[in-house]
């Protein structure tokens, strides 16, 4: 596979010749390293299944998916009387938000397709033509918001030494946003203002993001990347190799306790341990002012099959159990700063702050 320019997960192609729909293309990500491969969505449904099976995931980038998912499934409605579609659009937003219960993301485009659905006067296919605008414009917003990460993240990274070494979980990076990353694209803005000498990826079991993604993404990019087993973290931190942690989140609680992939909760306990800074990068997007803390957000269970085999190995004998939460909570009182399109903040103030600065 020749190395590939720009990652961008969910692409809006439009068909000029007329003869097909247009529709998403979604980089299949359960296909990657090993295939680079688009497939085609032009339904509502066939979207929310994209999600469901991860071949799109990553919060921001299922809140764009799933914008894009809320205009096809109101492509599909042959409502013509604003009510009855309005009513309508309630459904799709409801096959949308079914998919995975943890990223906020989710939650948060869906409502605001159906926000801009309630605004908009005029004929239902005016109010059509707007969700796809609103959609074009969640995917172009998320770009530029993950940069504007990137910089702040850069800008709060320990000033010694010259050149960091860096820990991340999961894939927070373009292919789990709309192109360039949050915890990634802090990695990045390192990266190009020659502040990175090394990434380390935890592999991230059981669906191993961070060795199959995250080391993907490093590659097309020439970062170099240290892939290591999800045990080995504490081993790393006690030989001095990782200076901060940087990881993204799925949903923030108003205290600052945040939701990532399964594992993150360790690596950030093992961090204290070790006095490396351990950083959160999430967009406003995935913070959830309605809830107050951690111990609500609801945590996605997954098949059991994730646990009990790799690829087509079964592991473990007949007969035994298994577990398998997709997400963790890390306390507020072990992150250093969650790192915001707005800037950094300290975990238990970012509320406070971000209100008296009438950003919320
Ligand atoms: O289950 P996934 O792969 O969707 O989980 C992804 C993560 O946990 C990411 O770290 C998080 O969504 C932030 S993405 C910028």
């Amino acid at each position: 596979m020749s190395s590939v320019n720009q990652v961008y997960p969910v692409i809006w192609q439009s068909d000029a010749s007329g003869n097909a729909p247009d529709r998403v293309l979604l980089i299949d990500q359960t296909r990657l390293p090993n295939e680079y491969a688009f497939v085609e969505i032009s339904r509502c449904d066939d979207m929310a299944r994209a999600i469901k099976t991860m071949i799109v995931r990553g919060a921001p980038a299922i809140g764009v998916a799933a914008a894009y998912g809320m205009y096809l499934g109101a492509r599909e409605l042959d409502e013509t009387e604003r009510d009855r579609f309005l009513a309508g659009l309630e459904g799709v937003a409801e096959t949308l938000r079914q998919t995975r219960p943890t990223a906020v993301n989710l939650f948060w485009a869906t409502e605001r397709m159906l926000k801009v659905a309630r605004q908009t006067l005029g004929s239902v296919d005016y109010l059509k033509q707007a969700l796809l605008e609103t959609a074009k414009q969640i995917n172009a917003d998320d770009i530029q918001t993950c940069q504007a990460i990137g910089g702040h993240g850069l800008s709060v990274l320990p000033t010694s030494p010259e050149k960091l070494r860096l820990l991340t979980h999961c894939n927070a990076g373009a292919l789990a946003t709309a192109g360039y990353g949050t915890a990634l694209g802090v990695v990045r803005s390192a990266w190009q203002a020659e502040r990175l000498e090394r990434l380390y990826a935890d592999e991230t079991r059981p669906r191993l993001q961070g060795a199959k993604l995250t080391a993907w993404e490093c590659v097309q990019e020439g970062i170099p990347v240290t892939v290591i087993t999800d045990s080995m973290a504490a081993h790393c931190m006690k030989q001095g190799m990782i200076d901060a942690v940087v990881v993204g989140a799925d949903r923030i609680a108003a205290n600052g306790d945040a939701a990532n992939k399964i594992g993150t909760y360790s690596v950030a306990l093992i961090a204290k341990a070790h006095n490396v800074p351990f950083f959160v990068a999430a967009p406003l997007s995935t913070i959830d002012f309605s809830i107050a803390d951690g111990s609500q957000i609801p945590i996605e269970e997954r098949d059991p099959e994730e646990v009990c085999q790799v690829g087509d190995t079964i592991l473990c004998p007949p007969g035994v159990d298994y577990y398998n939460p997709a997400f963790d909570v890390t306390p507020a009182s072990l992150i250093t700063a969650i790192v915001t399109e707005f800037g950094a903040f300290v975990p238990s103030q970012i509320q406070t702050e971000l209100q008296s600065r009438k950003i919320v």
